[in-house]
């Protein structure tokens, strides 16, 4: 069973279905459409059909999950997974720095309106809803866009939990190139535009200044593996940054805020007027009022 236009054993990934189980074939022909990837069935697998290095989008408990390595990694987006719950069920929200960032330190009487142009796998965008922004997310890889769908409606509809509840509808998923879509933007402007780009090198990724740990590692290894084709042509998933913050300086209303490493250099070499330095991140501050 495929439906791909490359052969399964070259492909990056390929979807799983199994015609014994949730969700039905139309669905799971929907996902494979809109994420340009293969179905495959569990007899594929057993046949040897799929490629070991290939990563197996699966359906398990209720969620699409990303099997790396033959099972031995797990990449998915789960705003309820305990170590990062914990991180927004936590008096310390508020000193999280891309949260000190975006809000500043004025009161506001109305929610901020946020664009997180490089939404990834929106653990970012979910701080800043937990502390009460409207945050839309834009990610321009349609299995990630489809995996944070996926989280945020688990947040918002299925979860019984107050805190992810609210943070789930304060946040919303567009799968886009936010560079073309600042630039063509024609909705009401947001009031901070949120920056984390990658960078063009996988090895200069480690320049971001994350903190080192398995999730993080995890995570990283799968979008590069998402985004940078074998053929050698520049990665999809690295940003034209200077693009984006010129478009993101002339959209946002109140500030632009930029996620660097602590010794990177400026995204585009534009100054910023401030910045707040931790010891893993650099959260680099552009006001605009
Ligand atoms: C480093 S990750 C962001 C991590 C995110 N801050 C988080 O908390 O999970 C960068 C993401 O931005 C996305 N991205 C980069 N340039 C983009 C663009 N022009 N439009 C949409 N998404 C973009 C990449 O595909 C990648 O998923």
């Amino acid at each position: 069973m495929s439906n791909a236009n490359s052969s399964i054993s070259e492909a990056l990934a390929y979807i799983v279905f199994d015609s014994s189980q949730e969700p039905s074939l139309i669905q799971v022909e929907s996902l494979a459409k809109r994420c340009g990837f293969a179905i495959v069935s569990p007899a594929d697998i057993a046949d040897g059909k799929v490629s070991d290095k290939a990563a197996a989008i699966m359906f398990n408990d209720g969620l699409w999950r990303v099997h790396l390595d033959n099972g031995a990694a797990i990449v998915s987006v789960d705003f309820s997974e305990p170590r990062f719950y914990a991180r927004l069920n936590n008096a310390g929200l508020h000193r999280e720095y891309v949260v000190r960032a975006v809000l500043g330190r004025k009161k506001m009487t109305q929610p901020l309106t946020v664009l997180d142009a490089t939404a990834g796998f929106g653990h970012d965008a979910c701080l800043l809803a937990a502390a009460g922004c409207d945050v839309t997310m834009v990610e321009q890889i349609p299995l990630l866009a489809c995996l944070l769908e996926q989280a945020v409606q688990q947040a918002s509809d299925v979860s019984t939990n107050d805190l992810l509840l609210s943070a789930g509808e304060r946040m919303k998923v567009v799968e886009a190139d936010s560079l073309l879509l600042m630039q063509q933007w024609s909705d009401p402007r947001p009031d901070v535009i949120y920056l984390d780009p990658m960078y063009a090198h996988p090895e200069a990724e480690s320049k971001r200044g994350l903190k080192k740990t398995a999730a993080v590692k995890k995570n990283m290894a799968f979008l590069q593996r998402l985004t940078d084709p074998s053929n050698g042509e520049k990665p999809t998933g690295v940003s034209d940054g200077q693009g984006l913050i010129e478009a993101a300086l002339s959209l946002a209303t109140r500030k632009v805020v930029v996620k660097r490493a602590p010794g990177a250099e400026w995204l585009g070499g534009i100054k910023p007027a401030s910045s707040l330095t931790g010891k893993a991140t650099r959260f680099d501050v552009y006001p605009l009022t």
